[in-house]
């Protein structure tokens, strides 16, 4: 099939990318600027931003499958919804037969700005004509370790009370997806999680001993709000649908050498 990745330059969309060319599939990327990407091989890249319309259009030319996966977080309404928009609205009348949305789970119940930009653009998703797929996830362990580093630039790593994730490898996520792929347009697919749920408080403390900062303080804090009561109640987890995969120990061990350094 003629696959069009959005986002095939990011975290998961690499790992994507990868599953759908082992399967054969002859994969396009979509990115704002090809020749910084590291996307190489059997792939072709192809500028375009999500934000104009009309860049979009010799990307999407001949996909039969789009995969979804570009979004930023510091512009979440700008690119994700408006630029899923534009999306649509390029692949609008062409072959396209099925349109996969990596989302996050909990986005309908947990009220900060991104997570609602996220639903608007699976309402989005849900509404146009294009036969799709929707693909919850927990966190990544790429995330959640880089949320860790920004926290630890302090003298002490705060962690909000209550605060559980269950952090999964991408390329779990990426197996699904290629698996949707392959499967055809199913609608809401089931939440896909990491094989266990931690506390804040724990995934911060193996990561600072994986990392050498064994002495960092860990500050418990308090996080108020509707916000944190989902969060609290959960709504970012799915225990009972598990991807299996490697722990955050694992992770963390494939990563650091036992002094901390990157490997
Ligand atoms: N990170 C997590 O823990 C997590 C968990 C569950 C679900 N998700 C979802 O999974 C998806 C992928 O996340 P990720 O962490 O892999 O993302 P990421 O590494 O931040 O990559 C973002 C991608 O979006 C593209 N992009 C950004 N702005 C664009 C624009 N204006 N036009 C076209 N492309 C644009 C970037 O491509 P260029 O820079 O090459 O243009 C990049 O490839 C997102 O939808 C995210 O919400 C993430």
């Amino acid at each position: 099939m003629n696959v069009l990745v959005t986002g095939g330059t990011g975290v998961l969309g690499r790992c994507v990318v990868d599953k759908l060319v082992a399967a054969g599939h002859r994969v396009r990327v979509l990115s704002r600027d090809p020749s910084r990407s590291s996307t190489v091989g059997d792939v072709e890249l192809c500028a375009g931003d999500l934000r104009e319309l009309a860049s979009l259009r010799p990307a999407v030319s001949d996909a039969e499958t789009v995969v979804h996966c570009a979004s930023d977080v510091r512009s979440p309404v700008e690119v994700d919804v408006a630029g899923t928009a534009n999306l649509v609205e390029a692949v609008r009348g062409l072959d396209v037969g099925h349109l996969v949305y990596v989302s996050i789970v909990g986005v309908d119940r947990i009220p900060i700005k991104y997570y609602r930009a996220k639903r608007d653009v699976e309402s989005i998703v849900e509404h146009q004509s294009v036969p799709w797929t929707i693909q919850r996830a927990t966190q990544f362990h790429p995330f959640v370790a880089e949320m860790l580093a920004r926290s630890a630039r302090r003298p002490f790593v705060a962690c909000p009370t209550g605060l559980r994730f269950q952090p999964i490898a991408v390329e779990q996520v990426a197996i699904r997806v290629a698996q949707h792929v392959k499967a055809g347009a199913g609608g809401k697919a089931a939440d896909l999680g990491g094989p266990e749920v931690l506390t804040l408080h724990d995934l911060a403390s193996t990561w600072l001993s994986a990392t050498g900062r064994r002495r960092r303080p860990l500050l418990p804090v308090p996080f108020p709000g509707t916000a944190g009561r989902a969060f609290k109640d959960g709504a970012n987890l799915c225990p009972g649908q598990s991807s299996g995969g490697p722990t955050w120990t694992q992770y963390l061990e494939a990563c650091h050498n036992p002094e901390g350094a990157v490997r």
